[in-house]
């Protein structure tokens, strides 16, 4: 139980690589707001799960994107289960996949807003109590394609690659008061996400493609979970402005990535 004492905030914390944080996180003792967006059962299952394993975790309903509804979300938290101490901004959706030439600005903001400045706009307001708590974490879930750059992706891995430029800002800026700072960027997910991208480049679904990645599947939730949970653990106290890859060691010649 090395997150016992922790109270985590993790975004998009209903579904998919979110939700394995939330259980993970939960599992290691910390209680935990679960946000959403829409998808409310999603929310009550997740925290019906982890109070069915022994865990604390309330659900919160607001868009990211929103300061408005983050504003209230970030005071009902605090009224509900106390100040923050661990950040996990993992709330995100895909770009439409289309090419720069036929992508408007407004695909560019709304991918702004979600990855970028509505994580930026909620740490922001978390800092006083991230400030207040000796040891604190923010951890970003990323993506391996901010450094590879495929094409039909611009909008999505120019948000990502802006929330990773804060987030190795206030790595630095933040030591002085406690706070850790760090990144994962996973490789191909299977969430519902996921399976969009695997179909819609024509891959069918990751069952099917499964077998072509390293250890012979794409990555679970799970796998990121357990990063973010020792990245916030005392063992890597000493770890701050990192950015950690969950792909499995990268494609070989001729996988799909
Ligand atoms: N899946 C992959 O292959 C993959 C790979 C690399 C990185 N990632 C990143 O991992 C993160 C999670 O992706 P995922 O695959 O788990 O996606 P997912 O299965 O589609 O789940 C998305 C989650 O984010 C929430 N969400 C979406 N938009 C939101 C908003 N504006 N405000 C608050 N919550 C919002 C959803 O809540 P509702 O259901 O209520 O809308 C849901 O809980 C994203 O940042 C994504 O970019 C995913």
């Amino acid at each position: 139980m090395t997150l016992q004492g922790r109270t985590a905030l993790v975004t998009g914390g209903s579904r998919g690589v979110g939700r394995g944080i939330a259980l993970r996180l939960a599992a290691g003792g910390a209680a935990v707001a679960v946000n959403y967006r829409r998808d409310a059962d999603a929310a009550k299952q997740t925290v019906a799960d982890i109070e069915a394993a022994g865990g604390t975790a309330v659900a919160y309903s607001a868009s990211i994107d929103d300061p408005e509804s983050v504003a209230a979300m970030v005071d009902a938290v605090h009224a509900d289960l106390g100040p923050v101490d661990l950040v996990v901004s993992n709330a995100g959706t895909a770009s439409r996949g289309s090419t720069i030439a036929h992508t408007d600005q407004d695909e560019y903001l709304r991918l702004f807003r979600v990855h970028a400045l509505g994580p930026l706009d909620l740490v922001h307001r978390l800092l006083p109590d991230l400030r207040a708590a000796g040891r604190a974490d923010v951890v970003i879930v990323s993506s391996v394609l901010s450094t590879q750059f495929p094409v039909n992706s611009a909008p999505y891995t120019m948000a990502k690659v802006a929330i990773e430029a804060a987030a190795r800002t206030l790595a630095k800026e933040e030591r002085a008061h406690g706070i850790r700072v760090n990144i994962v960027a996973p490789g191909l997910v299977a969430t519902d996400m996921g399976e969009r991208l695997v179909a819609a480049t024509g891959g069918g679904s990751i069952a099917e493609v499964d077998a072509r990645f390293p250890f012979g599947r794409v990555a679970r939730p799970a796998d990121v979970a357990g990063v973010v949970a020792f990245l916030a653990s005392a063992e890597a106290e000493y770890l701050t402005g990192q950015r950690v890859e969950i792909d499995g060691g990268g494609p070989d010649a001729g996988l799909m990535t």
